[in-house]
């Protein structure tokens, strides 16, 4: 949020749209879709973000997008973005180089609910590039191991090449005290690892399901075979968290672009608990399972 002098009215006016401006400071090509970029804001202050909230990212000519941190929180003097090329916005944010700048609202949203998690166990399930958002949660939670009890990850991608994170995915799967299942739908090359999709490692899991909490990001397609995988695991209802994507515009509750019956989901989401989606019948649509009330 940046503030101003109205010169014409003399008056204190305060823009929440006015974006601040943030540099570059690495870009890594992950797929040939995805970039990482890491970057600082002008005054190098963090964030302050929680794992699961986004920024509003931007450039002059090209307009604005929602776009999740993937970084966690406990890394203080930079942020992480992946950013896939898929239209206006992304592409030029593709075309940028360390030291340029782009603009940033934010962090927006209502993040993963890393209290409800301390003390239990966490099941961490992505699919496709719902491992950015979600690895800000991970990293998180890999930074502060001893407060969490069993961590469970699985990540479903639909080929090897399209696999994000190749070395945090080493890295964990590296832990002894973390459990990572990497699947893949379609198999090629010489993946020698799981094949199948999310649900595959995640059916065969044995777990206890009241002190288990659950967080999923994915594509829609997705989430309603995850939630009645998780629902057969007799995981409760409410500690099952899913993280939903519209298209934004204010990003920030003030325009009603996102919004999913009473719900904005730019500001009581992106992350929700399952049982505040229960009975809001566009939420539901987007991915509950047919047999849900
Ligand atoms: C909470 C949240 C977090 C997100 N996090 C990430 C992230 O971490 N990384 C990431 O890469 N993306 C993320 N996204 C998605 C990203 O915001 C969108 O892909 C965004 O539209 C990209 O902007 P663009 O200008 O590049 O593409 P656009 O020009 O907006 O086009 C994107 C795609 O949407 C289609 N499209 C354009 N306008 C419309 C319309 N009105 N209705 C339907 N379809 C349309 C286009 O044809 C194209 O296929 C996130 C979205 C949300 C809501
Ligand atoms: S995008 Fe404007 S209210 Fe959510």
């Amino acid at each position: 949020m940046s503030e101003g002098i109205d010169a014409q009215a003399g008056l204190d006016v305060t823009s929440f749209y006015q974006p601040d401006l943030a540099r570059i400071v690495k870009k890594v090509r992950m797929t040939e879709s995805m970039v990482l970029l890491g970057i600082q804001r002008e005054d190098r202050q963090p964030l302050g973000h929680e794992p699961g909230q986004f920024l509003q990212v931007s450039l002059p000519g090209y307009g604005e997008a929602p776009i999740s941190l993937c970084s966690s929180p406990t890394q203080l003097d930079s942020f992480e973005l992946c950013v896939q090329a898929v239209g206006n916005l992304s592409m030029a944010v593709h075309d940028l180089r360390p030291g340029d700048f782009m603009g940033v609202r934010g962090p927006y949203g209502n993040g993963f609910p890393v209290a409800d998690m301390q003390g239990h166990d966490v099941l961490l399930v992505a699919g496709g590039i719902g491992i950015a958002p979600l690895k800000s949660l991970i990293d998180y939670i890999l930074h502060r191991r001893g407060e969490f009890e069993r961590v469970i990850i699985i990540y479903g991608a639909r080929t090897p090449s399209d696999l994000l994170f190749r070395d945090e995915l080493d890295r964990w799967q590296a832990m002894t005290n973390v459990e990572t299942f990497i699947t893949i739908d379609s198999p090629t090359g010489d993946w020698d690892g799981l094949t199948g999709v999310a649900t595959v490692p995640l059916r065969a899991l044995a777990i206890e399901p009241a002190n288990t909490v659950a967080a999923v990001v994915g594509p829609p397609a997705m989430y309603r075979f995850v939630a009645f995988e998780l629902f057969e695991k007799q995981i409760p209802h409410e500690n099952i968290f899913f993280s939903l994507e519209r298209r934004f515009k204010c990003g920030m509750g003030k325009c009603g672009h996102c919004q999913l019956n009473d719900l904005y989901v730019c500001q009581d989401g992106p992350v929700f608990r399952y049982t505040d989606l229960v009975g809001r019948s566009e939420a539901m649509e987007v991915w509950a399972p047919e047999d849900e009330d």
